[in-house]
């Protein structure tokens, strides 16, 4: 196969992890995986409990996922070019071998690339969305890069401190209590690094580091990859335990040192919090509030209550 990256330059292999770094890649030639037969057959064939369909208004407060209510592929992609429709089929390594391959790739050429870079528990997700939609501001938990293929789309990118990122956020959503979406003032975008994505660019970004992403006026199919490092690990369990004392014990954490007797602790304290199956009870319900219908407007019709039903993640 060749090579995924175009190159990888001493200047980047400085910059990653820390910085922003926008690198080039040569998947948008690979029909074989991203033409709109192959996405139609893994739109079918994906377990769907990893495929995740939403829509979205023009604010937070009309987001809603969607039942995929027995549509063909090529009907779903119907309602994605026509309406405003978000799908994330994940962990696509695991439906199709093709992409467990890619996956192995991408990572194996950083890893030969990047001093010291060992990654675990990696993740490839393809993500197929309207020329109108939006992914609202958030974060993501593990260490990941986005890799555009087709269409074009905006991405802003905040520093991952408060006040764009505040820490008992980050804690809730590290336990599952609650989705990655966050807080959002217009004015954080002039603290904003801005950029906009073509075919062929893949962008990674500093840990935790809050996003929101608009389409620009073309259906877009890009790929997220997801990856943990030892350094990554450690960050979660500070934060879990970190959210622990906050509001089990009702203690206020200072530290977010990743090293060190109160590191340890909060360590310990995470892993017997997940063992005891705490973390299971807690855990996030996906609520099915719309079903696909390539022929409306929004390609989504709202679904009556009696009609509604949770999938649990
Ligand atoms: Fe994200």
């Amino acid at each position: 196969m060749p090579r995924v990256f175009d190159s990888i330059s001493p200047r980047d292999i400085q910059l990653w992890g820390n910085q922003t770094v926008k690198l080039r890649h040569n998947l948008a030639e690979r029909d074989d995986l991203f033409s709109d037969e192959s996405l139609a057959r893994l739109i079918e064939t994906i377990d769907p409990k990893h495929l995740d369909i939403t829509t979205m208004g023009d604010d937070v407060s009309t987001w809603g996922h969607v039942d995929r209510a027995g549509q063909a592929g090529s009907k779903v992609l119907e309602a994605i070019h026509g309406g405003r429709v978000w799908i994330n089929l994940m962990a696509i390594e695991k439906a199709d071998p093709r992409f467990a391959d890619l996956l192995d790739q991408m990572y194996g050429e950083l890893e030969a690339a990047l001093p010291g870079f060992r990654t675990f528990k990696r993740k490839l997700g393809l993500l197929i969305s309207s020329p109108s939609a939006r992914v609202f501001y958030h974060f993501d938990v593990p260490g990941q890069a986005l890799w555009q293929i087709r269409g074009r789309k905006r991405i802003w990118i905040y520093p991952p401190t408060a006040p764009f990122l505040p820490a008992t956020e980050v804690e809730n959503v590290v336990r599952s209590l609650a989705m990655e979406d966050l807080s959002y003032e217009p004015w954080f975008d002039e603290y904003a690094e801005v950029y906009d994505l073509a075919p062929g660019d893949v962008l990674h970004w500093a840990l935790n580091g809050p996003h929101r992403v608009s389409n620009l006026d073309s259906v877009c199919v890009s790929l997220t990859t997801e990856h943990w490092t030892s350094a990554i690990r450690r960050s979660y369990a500070m934060h879990y335990g970190n959210g622990i004392l906050r509001n089990k014990v009702r203690w206020t954490p200072r530290s977010t040192s990743l090293d060190g007797p109160a590191f340890w602790t909060k360590a310990a304290l995470t892993a017997a919090w997940r063992a005891s199956g705490m973390q299971a009870k807690e855990g996030y319900r996906r609520l099915l509030t719309y079903r696909v219908d390539p022929d409306a407007p929004l390609g989504v019709v709202p679904l009556a209550e009696p009609e509604r039903r949770v999938v649990t993640l």
